[in-house]
């Protein structure tokens, strides 16, 4: 029986996906090349240094240690100045009432994101009071594909792995799901998130029957 829901946090309660592809984009173009929505798809849900790995090998460039931490810190500046406006008008629509929803029905709710920048982005946005726990960038050590941040959010909710249904955007995150031995709903296109067990546009007017239909 599911008792608990997982989010993902960038792209599916709020809109900083858009953030961070422009925070990458702008790096690779200072850097010389192009970087395409399409070759953004690889960089969801994957931890920073590991994005830009990616970023670079898109790029044909490859750098010492010490250059690499400074351009990730670069793009995380340009990151943070854009979430640092960020107010309620980002949350997602129906996220909310989804949010709301849950909580009356008594089902738990928790963050699995690995960005190090969630916090700013739920106290920012007032979405802190919905989450019975918050696993972020700062308690895991490994980024989706990898479960960890999943079980830690099943963990924090007293519940089992299999009591926890996950709301992901990102291809890795689905995957990171799945070894976690978690249901998924995938959030956006049907074409990309092949693998999830259901997949929503969004969650304006979506509501806890869904988790029936699981
Ligand atoms: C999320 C996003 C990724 C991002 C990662 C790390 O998973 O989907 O695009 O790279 O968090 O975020 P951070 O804010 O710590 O750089
Ligand atoms: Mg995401």
């Amino acid at each position: 029986m599911i008792k608990g829901c997982i989010f993902d946090l960038d792209g599916v309660v709020v809109d900083t996906a858009k953030y961070h592809y422009l925070a990458w984009k702008r790096l690779a173009n200072e850097l010389g090349f192009e970087f395409t929505e399409k070759d953004n798809e690889r960089l969801k849900g994957v931890s920073r240094m590991k994005s830009l790995e990616i970023l670079l090998e898109i790029g044909n460039l490859s750098f010492d240690e010490e250059t690499k931490l400074k351009l990730a810190e670069k793009k995380n500046n340009w990151y943070v100045q854009y979430i640092s406006k960020m107010d309620e008008s980002e949350i997602l629509p129906g996220v909310k009432e989804f949010l709301s929803q849950l909580k009356e029905n008594g089902y738990k709710i928790a963050l699995g994101s690995v960005s190090k920048n969630a916090m700013i982005i739920l106290e920012n946005t007032n979405l802190k009071q919905y989450f019975d726990a918050i696993i972020d960038g700062n308690k895991v050590t490994k980024a989706k594909p990898d479960p960890e941040v999943f079980l830690k959010g099943a963990e924090e909710l007293n519940l089992k792995p299999e009591e926890c249904i996950v709301f992901e955007d990102a291809i890795a995150g689905i995957e990171a799901a799945r070894r976690a031995n978690m249901k998924v709903v995938g959030v956006g296109s049907k074409e990309i998130l092949k693998d999830a067990d259901m997949v929503i546009e969004g969650f304006k007017n979506v509501s806890v029957d869904i988790i029936k239909a699981l």
